[in-house]
Formats: C-alpha cells, sequence, structure tokens
C-alpha cells in the first residue's frame, strides 16, 4: 500500500488536486488522504470547486485563514506536523506554488517524509514575488519534480537538479479543464449578465505587485475604462482586490462603466472566458487556460513563468504600461494574434502520470 497525503488551500489548487485524487482511484494500491490547509475559505473561493470538481470531502481541514506570510505560514506548518506523524505518508504531494505548497513541504521534508511538486521548475525569475520564493524552496526540497511545460526541465537542470528527480508529466490544470468544459457550456453566466458570445473583455487581478499599490491599481482602472468603451469590460474580482478597490473608492470614484462582479465559481469562470473576446489578467493559472480555450490573453505583469503559453498559446505578456496595454489591445481588436496550439502533454492524462510516478517511484530512491 503506497499512502499519499495531498495538500490544498487556495483556489488554484483545487483544480490541479481534483485529477490526482481521481487518478489514485485507478490504483488499488494507494491509499490517499486530501488535507485543506482553509487558507481560502469563503464559500467562492473554496467550497463552490469541491462541489463542481467533485473533489472528495477533505479528510483533514486545518482552518488556518488569512493573515501574514509568515503568520499564515507558520499556522499551516504547526498544524500539518501532527497529522504527517499520525498517517505516515509514503509521500506528500504539494501543487503549484501557494503559502500552503512551502509550508506542508517543509513540514513533510523535516520529518523526512519525500516530497513531490505538481508544478515544479516554473520561475518568473522575480523574487519580489511571493510564489516565485515558494516556488525555488519547494523544488530545492522536493524528492520529485513534476513539470508542467519544458521551461521548467530547463530551469531544473540549470538549478542543478539530479535528472532522475525530474518528471515532464504535463499540465493537471488541463485535465481539469478538459473534463468540464462541456459541462461550462450549460452555465448562465453570460446571460445573468446580459453578455453576448465574443462580445466583452473579462478580467481578473489579484498579484500584490497589481492591487496593493493604489496609484498602480488605478491606473489599470483607467485602462478598462478606456477598453470598456470599445466593448463592456468584466472584472471579477478576487476577495484581496474588493478590499483594495474599497479602499479606492473612498479617495474618489472608480471609473463608471466597469462591470463589478464577484467570485466565479469554476464552471462558470470556464464559460465567461471561452466567450469573451479578449482577457486581462495578472493570474498564472487563466494564461494556460486561455491558451487551450484559444482566447488572446493579455497578461498584466512583467514576466511570465509560463512561458511556453507565449511561444505556442494565446498570451501576450504586456506589462503594466497603460500604452502598451492598449497598443496590443487595439492589435487584437484588429484582428486575431499568436498562434494557436496545444503544449506537449496539455492532453487531460497528467493526474494519470503523476499517479504512476508516484508509484513506480519508490520514496526510497529519491
Ligand atoms: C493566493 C496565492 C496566490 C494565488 C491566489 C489565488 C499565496 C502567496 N498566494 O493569493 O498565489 O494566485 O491565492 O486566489 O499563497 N480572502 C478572503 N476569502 C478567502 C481567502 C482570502 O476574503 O477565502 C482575502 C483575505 O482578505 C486575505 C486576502 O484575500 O487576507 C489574501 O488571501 P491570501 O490567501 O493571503 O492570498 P491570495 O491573494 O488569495
Amino acid at each position: 500500500m503506497t499512502r499519499i497525503l495531498n495538500i490544498c488551500g487556495a483556489r488554484p489548487n483545487f483544480m490541479k488536486i481534483a485529477p490526482l485524487m481521481r487518478a489514485y482511484r485507478e490504483h488499488p494500491g494507494v491509499e490517499a488522504k486530501l488535507v485543506h490547509t482553509g487558507q481560502h475559505y469563503d464559500a467562492a473561493m473554496s467550497k463552490l470547486f469541491f462541489e463542481e470538481l467533485e473533489l472528495p470531502e477533505p479528510d483533514v481541514n486545518l482552518h488556518v485563514g488569512s493573515g501574514s506570510h509568515a503568520q499564515q505560514t507558520a499556522a499551516i506548518m504547526q498544524k500539518f506536523e501532527p497529522i504527517v506523524l499520525d498517517f505516515k505518508p509514503d509521500w506528500v504531494v504539494v501543487v503549484g506554488d501557494v503559502n500552503s505548497t512551502v509550508a506542508c513541504a517543509l513540514v513533510a521534508t523535516k520529518l523526512g517524509v519525500k516530497v513531490a511538486h505538481v508544478e515544479a521548475g516554473l520561475r518568473s525569475f522575480d523574487r519580489t514575488m511571493p510564489e516565485e520564493i515558494n516556488r525555488v524552496v519547494v523544488d530545492s526540497i522536493s524528492d520529485l519534480l513534476l513539470v508542467s511545460e519544458p521551461s521548467g526541465v530547463e530551469n531544473l537542470r540549470r538549478e542543478g537538479v539530479p535528472e532522475h528527480k525530474i518528471k515532464f508529466v504535463g499540465n493537471v490544470m488541463i485535465d481539469t479543464l478538459l473534463q468540464h468544459r462541456e459541462r461550462s457550456k450549460w452555465s448562465t453566466v453570460l446571460s445573468d449578465h446580459g453578455l453576448k458570445p465574443k462580445g466583452y473583455v473579462t478580467v481578473t487581478l489579484h498579484r500584490p505587485s497589481n492591487v496593493d499599490d493604489p496609484a498602480s491599481l488605478r491606473r489599470l482602472l483607467g485602462v478598462f475604462e478606456q477598453v470598456g468603451k470599445e466593448m463592456p469590460v468584466v472584472f471579477v474580482v478576487h476577495p484581496r482586490t474588493r478590499g483594495k478597490l474599497d479602499e479606492l473608492a473612498k479617495d474618489a470614484p472608480l471609473p463608471a462603466g466597469l462591470k463589478l462582479v464577484s467570485p466565479l465559481g469554476y464552471l462558470d469562470f470556464m464559460a465567461l472566458t471561452d466567450n469573451s473576446f479578449a482577457v486581462m489578467t495578472d493570474s498564472g493559472g487563466i494564461q494556460e487556460e486561455t491558451t487551450i480555450l484559444g482566447v488572446p490573453c493579455l497578461t498584466l505583469r512583467e514576466n511570465t513563468e509560463r512561458p511556453v503559453t507565449i511561444t505556442q498559446g494565446t498570451n501576450h505578456l504586456v506589462g503594466v504600461d497603460p500604452k502598451n496595454i492598449l497598443k496590443t489591445w487595439h492589435a487584437v481588436r484588429n484582428g486575431p494574434m499568436g498562434r494557436m496550439g496545444t503544449p506537449e502533454l496539455w492532453d487531460g492524462n497528467a493526474g494519470r502520470r503523476i499517479a504512476s510516478e508516484l508509484l513506480t517511484t519508490p520514496a526510497s530512491a529519491t
């Protein structure tokens, strides 16, 4: 029996862990448990995703909630340690780059339990991003590095990770997208918000670098206001961004004409993206999803850890200078831009490949 403890905590983790929990069921020799750290706790950020993605109820919920990075990471570590000591897993599987990922990887490795990192090797090379610190730390202590795109393999090799630890398995987030795409067509999100297919732009923003500084946030709102004069803009507002917008609104009114929408479930958000004319975002996962959906994506950041979405997908890295964003927006507006392809192994079977790797790599051999 191989005992696997699987960690999720924040919204983007749920789409990554779901294909793994499903894949384990094909292996009678696996005893898999799911731990939710509680980093995200609002129903719209967590419970809804468990229902829509048919995730099993977590075996354990650590209920850590929000806090500073140190508080949140420390709280997860303290509460996770006894779980590992009790379950005695062969593997702890962590996904992505959030605080839950790094906290649980640290606990496991210090207890001598092997760590497998799903979505290993991605690098923005921007150490001001909390997620980049999390990626570098997790990869340096993981025993099995499960990589979603070729750049990840190159980055890990350059960092000196032994070849036998690196496995290019493809993208689990795309497993979930492909599995649910048909169901998302039943969503009523367009009619709920009075939108026409391919007749609007979807916006999401939550990176500290874009939303924490009032001047930066207001500059981006100004861009959305400009775009809104040409096509409706739907801004799906993350809770941390909602707080920042509320603060901004105390000083001066927010630009009129923006349609602000509360966080959506997985199926509604996929339907909204799939039917968008274009997406403007600072999310990591949305760069990948738009690539598969063939929807132009303008990434409002100076860097991306997912370069395959630019070389093979629909992503345009436009930075945060309004002039550049609007220039690319007008190019996209006037005709399809970018090659639309499917990155290697983004085929719906990454979860299966990961389960096989965990079972064929004896925890003692790494
Ligand atoms: C976290 C991840 C980020 C990921 C994002 C997706 C880290 C360092 N960051 O950022 O990589 O892209 O999730 O959503 O782990 N809040 C709520 N309800 C919730 C959760 C959060 O209101 O259910 C609010 C709280 O005010 C909280 C703030 O959002 O303080 C930020 O939450 P936090 O988990 O610290 O980071 P995110 O910005 O969500």
